[in-house]
């Protein structure tokens, strides 16, 4: 495994839109050992595909201390709304108050190639949103309905 560099806002490949994969292959399988061990060493709470430089539909979110392979993640549920603070290694420093689903609930293929449905609240419903619009080439803070200032930063991360 290895770590990879995450690239940042103003690299042109975290506005494309990420081509689905047709199959599991030893590549993706390495891709995604690659892209788990990046996001634990970045201590984030999910990374897609594009921000490691690979234009294809695969995310990792961390819940509950796991680390959930997403490939051609699609949201096929959401309910209720929360408005919260949300960040992204690739905009890094920036936080900002975005609009998202309460809950949301993603259909996607796991690393066995099979089909698999999962739900989550709060942060994970942030993250599968966030992550999910990475894939589209979207940025949280294209939505964000406000952007903190440099002293709010301070208080929030000190
Ligand atoms: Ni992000």
């Amino acid at each position: 495994m290895a770590i990879l560099n995450i690239v940042k806002e103003g690299d042109p490949v975290l506005r494309k839109k990420c081509r689905p994969v047709d199959t599991v292959t030893p590549r993706i399988l390495r891709l995604l050992d690659d892209m788990r061990e990046t996001l634990i060493d970045a201590e984030g709470v999910g990374l897609a595909a594009p921000q490691v430089g690979v234009m294809r539909r695969i995310a990792i979110v961390e819940k509950d201390g796991e680390y959930i392979e997403l490939i051609n993640p699609e949201i096929i549920a959401s309910e209720g709304e929360q408005e919260e603070i949300e960040g992204c290694l690739s905009v890094p420093g920036i936080w900002g108050v975005t609009h998202r689903p309460a809950k949301v609930t993603v259909k996607a293929t796991g690393r066995d190639g099979e089909e698999f449905t999962v739900s989550g609240e709060g942060i994970q419903a942030r993250a599968f949103c966030h992550e999910i619009d990475h894939l589209s080439g979207k940025l949280f803070t294209d939505d964000a309905v406000r952007i903190l200032s440099p002293e709010e930063v301070k208080e929030l991360v000190g």
